[in-house]
């Protein structure tokens, strides 16, 4: 056919053959695949040099105006698009590739985990299940962390984009599972008394956002106080339930947290478990970080009773280092899972063979239905690294968080505000004599001095009423230097503003 003329077709004319012809694949296979390399060994070196240059730092004004650009309606050569990223872009990152990263709680990433999103994206496959390896990858991976979290082989997961949708989909099948009416036809609106969800004062605002999201309403969620370690208080939980159930209300279920957001805490799981037997309630944990406690031999038992709850959230991109956003949810009860979730529509359905000799089977257990293949970089990692080598790595974390709270606890002008039980640091810089007020403001700003002169990343936190300098360590790449080297920085930075003037900071 002569590709230049129009084709006419049932008195219809139709653009020129060749423009039916046209793709977004290069003409130029040879001149991608240098760039491609090239793009290859300059990341690897990043990772490599990681300690000189993926720290944080100031974005100027002129990467921040790069990005208030109209759109590019015409193709700009990849060359061009790949040196704007690398001058634009990756001068500037969170931070937390560095050593030295200790904010919130952020994953360090892996060479190997990078790799692998290259060859997720090359596959660009939909993993909605269907009969493709994609979804036998993802069951692989689900049935390896069944087993190293010590759940059931009968229970059910699925792999999603962190701990924030792991606590959603975890509190749907609890919120389902305990209502007393069919609460996928009638809603809430069928209930003939008010469900009730018990969490500590520690837990995570995503819990929160699920109950507010499933329409149990954060007035729903009795909010327990903590001990002194910042667990649960169990006595006053007991007591809160029994509160409602004597007015009427329905104990739905108890959020337990392997490691709470602000201090690393770890509710007594097996008393919660315990609790929620007696009780019948559904017990869900939020171990976003914490549950990988886990993995790690000599720090297993710090999570003991884990493997009896009913649903655990989980992040791999955090404790495990694989590259955002991957989590996970387990449900213990498969049926109550799927029961849930599974709502397939015709065209989703399977038939006698072929691709759909297996129906989209992902989305009876989530949300999407639509989804990346997450699963081959959890599987590639776990294979590439060995499962021991990630307990081996989250238990030099807790060792580092111990000396560290050491180091603070041996320093009279440093004051540890929490226990580091886990792998979080609170503490602050206290030379006597000043209010609390005094002291948030003073170490705000040696917070402040800390990231802006690229010391290292900590981030803050409220404990009460004193403001905490939090380190956080989820990476693989700290070493004992780099503790030292804060403790250091801190001293330093107190040490150069002189005695505070306790008037100047009111
Ligand atoms: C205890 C806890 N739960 C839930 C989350 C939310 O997890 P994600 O950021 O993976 O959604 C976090 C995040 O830091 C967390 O620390």
């Amino acid at each position: 056919m002569n590709r230049n003329t129009r084709t006419v077709l049932n008195d219809q004319e139709y653009p020129t053959a060749s423009y039916l012809e046209e793709t977004m694949d290069p003409d130029n296979w040879d001149a991608l695949r240098q760039l491609a390399h090239r793009m290859v060994d300059d990341m690897l070196e990043y990772l490599e040099d990681a300690r000189k240059v993926s720290h944080w730092k100031q974005i100027p004004a002129e990467a921040k105006s790069f990005f208030k650009r109209p759109i590019p309606r015409q193709p700009v050569a990849v060359e061009e698009v790949y040196q704007d990223f690398r001058e634009f872009i990756l001068p500037y990152p969170f931070g937390n590739t560095h050593p030295r990263f200790w904010g919130w709680v952020a994953g360090t990433g892996t060479p190997i985990g990078m790799l692998a999103e290259m060859l997720t994206a090359g596959m660009n496959t939909n993993n909605v299940g269907f009969e493709q390896i994609a979804f036998h990858v993802e069951r692989q991976v689900i049935e390896w962390f069944k087993e190293l979290l010590g759940f059931p082989a009968s229970a059910s997961g699925l792999l999603l984009s962190g701990s924030s949708m792991g606590n959603l989909i975890g509190l749907t099948v609890a919120r389902n599972t305990q209502a007393t009416t069919d609460l996928r036809r009638t809603g809430l609106q069928g209930e003939p008394a008010p469900l009730i969800f018990y969490a500590s004062a520690e837990t995570h605002s995503s819990v929160f956002k699920a109950i507010e999201f499933l329409g149990i309403g954060s007035a729903a969620v009795r909010v327990i106080p903590v001990t002194e370690q910042y667990r649960v208080d169990v006595d006053a939980l007991r007591q809160a339930i029994q509160v409602d159930r004597t007015a009427g209300r329905t104990p739905g279920g108890v959020i337990g947290n392997a490691g709470t957001v602000n201090t690393g805490a770890i509710d007594p799981l097996e008393q919660l478990a315990d609790l929620c037997r007696d009780e019948g309630l559904w017990l869900h944990v939020d171990g976003a970080f914490g549950a990988l406690a886990a993995l790690a031999h000599e720090f297993q038992h710090l999570v003991q009773g884990l493997e009896r709850s009913d649903s655990i959230a989980f992040s791999l991109h955090k404790w495990m280092h694989m590259p955002y956003g991957l989590g996970c949810v387990l449900v213990r009860d498969e049926e109550l899972h799927r029961n849930t979730f599974a709502l397939t529509h015709d065209y989703t359905s399977r038939l006698g063979g072929g691709v759909a000799s297996v129906h989209a089977e992902a989305s009876d257990y989530g949300i999407e239905l639509s989804r990346g293949f997450s699963a081959l970089k959890a599987w590639m990692s776990l294979r590439a690294y060995g499962a021991d080598t990630y307990g081996h790595m989250i238990a030099k974390n807790i060792h580092q968080a111990r000396y560290l709270a050491d180091l603070i606890e041996s320093d009279r002008h440093l004051e540890l505000l929490a226990p580091a039980e886990l792998n979080i640091v609170c503490f602050r810089y206290n030379p006597g004599g000043m209010t609390d007020n005094q002291l948030n403001k003073l170490n705000e700003n040696i917070l402040i001095q800390l990231q802006e002169r690229g010391i290292a990343v900590p981030s803050h936190t409220k404990l009460g009423d004193r403001l905490a300098i939090r380190i956080a360590i989820t990476n693989h790449r700290t070493k004992q230097a780099d503790l030292e080297a804060v403790i250091e920085g801190v001293l330093g930075i107190a040490g150069a503003a002189g005695t505070p003037d306790a008037k100047a900071l009111e």
